[in-house]
């Protein structure tokens, strides 16, 4: 039997020690006032119990993590009709890159790369009646808690300085994959990944990407087939063009935000999120991968 308390507990306290902690994002001005020393991971085991560690209840923004609803969300309202609009690749380049875009005709190569969650966003623009309200309840609804909330600062922040956004919106459009405005579109893009969240409310969320697509209120969102789709994406392309590493080092299907939190599940058995601020150079929590990988290794509980 794991004390799973006391492993969490040794990797906190190891941890929390690092001076290296990476530098927390500053392309988006709002997120560059967190202080990089936040540290939290919180545990829920499919069986029932939960574990934290840290600042595991405190909100922070989920940036790229938000992709995961996202697609959950736009994946329900179109089925496979999705797949005509971006590929399941890994694409092993950044998560903003845009030459690749070009060069293959306003495919994305997935749905996490920002092109291919501003494809996921035009969908749920064109296929949801108040679409940010929409969204949030759906999060809501897959957390069980109705605090959640947009931090509007955020948005703003990264609607004033999102140049590259832009940019990839606008080939998509002149591509012909975008069916809204290009305006409309990224605002709603800016607000999902606005979202806050703590590591704890994550976990809660990610629960029905280890239970077959069946949320903790016992309500099934997503087929089982759907959710093996979805989890096979985190897994190839969750980290970017740090995926391969983040498969290596912790074995899970998992996905990562620039605000620095991290969120992995090992399918009937656990989900399990870390936030600590400061990034890699690769745009991933640097703490929270090594963290992640010190969890999987001491547990040996991985999908390897
Ligand atoms: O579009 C962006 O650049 C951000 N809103 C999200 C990027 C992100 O979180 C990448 N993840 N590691």
């Amino acid at each position: 039997m794991i004390d799973f308390q006391q492993v969490i507990n040794s990797i906190h306290n190891d941890l929390k020690q690092e001076i290296d902690r990476g530098l927390v994002a500053n392309y988006i001005p709002e997120l560059s006032h967190i202080d990089a020393n936040n540290f939290g991971i919180h545990l829920k085991l499919l069986s029932g119990e939960s574990f934290s560690v840290g600042q595991a209840q405190a909100p922070f923004s989920i940036q790229s993590i938000s992709k995961v609803f996202a697609l959950s969300k736009a994946f329900q309202l179109q089925g496979n009709d999705l797949w005509q609009r971006m590929d399941v690749e890994p694409s092993g380049d950044p998560f903003n890159q845009l030459s690749l875009l070009e060069l293959e005709n306003g495919i994305p190569r997935n749905p996490f790369i920002n092109s291919g969650a501003i494809v996921i966003a035009d969908i749920l623009v064109s296929g949801l009646e108040n679409p940010k309200e929409d969204f949030l309840h759906f999060v809501r609804a897959l957390a069980n808690d109705q605090t959640i909330q947009y931090n509007e600062a955020v948005a703003a922040s990264e609607k004033a300085t999102g140049y590259n956004n832009y940019a990839a919106a606008n080939l998509l459009k002149s591509f012909g994959n975008l069916q809204n405005d290009v305006a409309d579109v990224l605002d709603f893009y800016f607000y999902q990944c606005a979202l806050e969240m703590t590591c704890e409310q994550l976990t809660n969320a990610f629960y029905l990407f280890a239970n077959h697509g069946v949320c903790l209120q016992n309500k099934e969102w997503l087929t089982a087939s759907q959710i093996k789709r979805i989890n096979a994406i985190m897994l190839t392309c969750g980290f970017y063009d740090e995926a391969g590493e983040f498969a290596f080092e912790v074995g899970l299907p998992g996905k990562s935000g620039v605000g620095g939190g991290i969120v992995a599940l090992l399918p009937n058995q656990l989900v399990i999120s870390t936030w600590s601020p400061g990034l890699n150079p690769k745009g991933n929590s640097k703490i929270g991968m090594q963290a992640l990988e010190a969890f999987t290794t001491k547990t040996k509980l991985s999908i390897f």
